[in-house]
C-alpha cells in the first residue's frame, strides 16, 4: 500500500475543495487529497513551536534551496538578486500586466487557459485577445498563424502556462523559443507561469524547458513564475517566487506593487524551503502514483466510453475532458445532478462542453468519479 493509497479527511477542515459543496465528491480545484512530505509537516511544527510569528523575510536557507533547485533541476545558475517573492503566481499575473500594460493596451495568451489567466488584465485596465490551441500531428500547441494575426502594436504580454493547465502538454525547447521569438518580434514581455513543472509525468520523453534557459537575449522580457506548492500540495501556505535576472525589468516589476501585496507569512518560507531540500524522494514517488490514475483515468474514457476524448497528459493531475461527442452540452452540471460529483466547469476556461477532472488523490477516491461517469453516461445522456 502507497502512501498516497491513504485519505485524509479534508471535510470541515477549512478545504475550498471539499467544503465548497459539501454533499458532493470534489475533483474540482488543483490541490491534491494527500499529505504533504513528512519533512515539509515536521518543518512546519519546528517553526510553530518557535511560538513568534513576528513579519517574516525570507531566510538565508530558502534562498539556498531555491539556487539549489534551479541548478539541480533546470541547470539554471541564479542568484539572490534575481528573485523576487510573492504570496502567489496570480497576484505575479496582475503584477506583471500592471507592470508592463498601460491602459487599454492588450494581454495576449492561449485557451483552454487556468481561468484567472483570462481575469487578470482587468487590473490594469488592459483588453485581452485570446487565441485557441491547436491539435497538431495529435498534440495541443500554438496556432502561431492565428497568433500572427491576433497581435498588435499594442499587445504588450504574453502569458503562457507551461506545463499547461488544462491540457497536460509540456512544451518542448522548440515551441519555447519560437514563442520567444515571437514575443521578440512584437515586442512583448513573455510571462512564464511554470508552477507545474515538477509534475511531468515522463520527465525524459517531455522534459522541462524553462524560460530562464532561452538564450540571454531574451532575459530583459522575460519574467518566470514558479513555485513549490502544486508539487508538494502547499498552494495554501501561499509562497511562489519569479526569477528576473534582468535588474531593469525586475525593478519595474517590483514597483509596480505600490501597497498592494499583503506579507508573505513565515510558514509559507519554511514549507517551501522543506519541499524543496527534501522532498525528491517523496516527489518520484507521488509521480509513479500520478502516473498510474492518468493512466486508468486515459483508459477508462478511450477504450470504455470513447465518446470522451483526452488528451495525452503529459503533465499535472488534470485531465481535460473533452463530452463534444456526446450531446452534453454542460457536462460539470450534468455530472454534479447525475453522479453528484464536482469537476471544474470547462466553460471558465474557455472550453464549452469540457470539464477538468482532478486524479490528485488516492485511486479509491479517483474510482468514485470515474464509476460516477459510467453511471452518468449510462443513465443521463
Ligand atoms: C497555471 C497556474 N498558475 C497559477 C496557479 C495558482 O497559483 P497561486 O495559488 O500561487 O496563485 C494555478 C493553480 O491551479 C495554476 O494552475
Amino acid at each position: 500500500m502507497s502512501c498516497f493509497d491513504v485519505m485524509p479527511t479534508r471535510r470541515g477542515s477549512g478545504s475550498l475543495k471539499w467544503d465548497q459543496k459539501p454533499e458532493l465528491r470534489p475533483f474540482w480545484v488543483a490541490d491534491m487529497d494527500f499529505q504533504s512530505p513528512p519533512e515539509v509537516i515536521e518543518a512546519l511544527k519546528r517553526r510553530v513551536e518557535h511560538g513568534v510569528f513576528g513579519y517574516a523575510v525570507p531566510h538565508d536557507g530558502l534562498i539556498e534551496s531555491i539556487l539549489d533547485y534551479l541548478r539541480e533541476r533546470h541547470e539554471v545558475f541564479s542568484s539572490p538578486d534575481e528573485l523576487v517573492h510573492l504570496g502567489g503566481l496570480v497576484p505575479a499575473l496582475s503584477l506583471a500586466c500592471r507592470a508592463f500594460a498601460e491602459k487599454n493596451e492588450s494581454v495576449l495568451t492561449c485557451t483552454p487557459i487556468y481561468p484567472p489567466f483570462l481575469h487578470v488584465h482587468k487590473d490594469a485596465n488592459l483588453n485581452l485577445t485570446t487565441v485557441p490551441y491547436i491539435v497538431s500531428e495529435g498534440k495541443w500547441t500554438f496556432d502561431w498563424e492565428a497568433l500572427e494575426e491576433a497581435v498588435t502594436s499594442s499587445t504588450r504580454l504574453f502569458l503562457l502556462s507551461n506545463p499547461q493547465n488544462p491540457l497536460g502538454r509540456v512544451f518542448s525547447e522548440g515551441e519555447i523559443r519560437q514563442l520567444a521569438e515571437f514575443c521578440e518580434r512584437h515586442n512583448m514581455i513573455l510571462v512564464s507561469d511554470e508552477i507545474h513543472c515538477d509534475l511531468i509525468l515522463d520527465e525524459i520523453v517531455t522534459p522541462h524547458f524553462t524560460a530562464l534557459r532561452l538564450p540571454e537575449s531574451y532575459a530583459a522580457r522575460t519574467i518566470t513564475l514558479l513555485s513549490p506548492s502544486k508539487t508538494f500540495n502547499i498552494a495554501g501556505m501561499g509562497y511562489a517566487y519569479a526569477v528576473i535576472p534582468d535588474q531593469k525589468l525586475k525593478n519595474r516589476f517590483m514597483a509596480a506593487q505600490g501597497h498592494t501585496l499583503a506579507e508573505i507569512n513565515c510558514l509559507g518560507y519554511y514549507s517551501a524551503e522543506a519541499a524543496y531540500r527534501y522532498g525528491e524522494p517523496w516527489r518520484l514517488d507521488l509521480i509513479s502514483y500520478l502516473k498510474e490514475n492518468r493512466d486508468l483515468v486515459t483508459e477508462f474514457c478511450r477504450e470504455e466510453m470513447g465518446t470522451i476524448t483526452i488528451p495525452d497528459i503529459e503533465a499535472t493531475y488534470l485531465a481535460w475532458l473533452n463530452f463534444e461527442r456526446t450531446s452534453i452540452p454542460n457536462p460539470a452540471s450534468f455530472l454534479e445532478k447525475e453522479a453528484q460529483i464536482f469537476l471544474s466547469d470547462g466553460r471558465y476556461f474557455g472550453g464549452e462542453a469540457h470539464a477538468r477532472l482532478n486524479f490528485g488523490c488516492s485511486r479509491s477516491h479517483l474510482e468514485v468519479a470515474i464509476s460516477g461517469i459510467r453511471k452518468a453516461m449510462e443513465t443521463g445522456n
